[in-house]
């Protein structure tokens, strides 16, 4: 089906200068890049992003590698996308993700793991909903 994922290229991978290199992986797998911003974000934002893990004894540390850059966020859209974007990325965490996946070629640490995408349709949903409005998102 038709869908659409949200991708978040964290710090550490901004700052390797790979943003181009990750959006032609993207688009090499049949992904769009239908929205996209690069920002930086504020404890707040990054606290309420990842909301879910607040009781989770790395969320506090998650929550400062998130604000310690910009970050890149953008809406994939295409076939099947909130899958196919995992399956790009590789396991979060770099030492168990798969060679030729973004987070084995420029993830460091589980923490400095490159890039964020949603896991499910769903999640997608409210995730897209956090950083954009419908008016950004450009479907083609
Ligand atoms: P992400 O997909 O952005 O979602 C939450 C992030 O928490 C995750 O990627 C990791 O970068 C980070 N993290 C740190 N430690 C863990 C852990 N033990 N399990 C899951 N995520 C972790």
């Amino acid at each position: 089906a038709l869908e659409r994922t949200l991708s978040i290229i964290k710090p550490d991978a901004v700052a390797k200068n790979v943003i181009g290199e990750i959006y032609a992986r993207f688009e090499k797998a049949g992904l769009k890049v239908v929205a996209a911003k690069q920002k930086q974000l504020s404890r707040q934002e990054a606290e309420g992003f990842y909301a879910v893990h607040k009781e989770r004894p790395f969320f506090k540390a998650l929550v400062e590698f998130m604000i310690s850059g910009p970050v890149m966020i953008q809406v994939l859209e295409g076939d099947n996308a909130v899958l196919k974007h995992r399956e790009l990325m590789g396991a979060t965490n770099p030492k168990e993700a798969a060679p030729g996946t973004i987070r084995a070629d420029f993830a460091d640490s589980i923490d400095a793991n490159a890039v964020h995408g949603s896991d499910a349709a769903e999640t997608a949903k409210v995730e897209i909903a956090y950083f954009f409005a419908e008016t950004e998102v450009h479907s083609r």
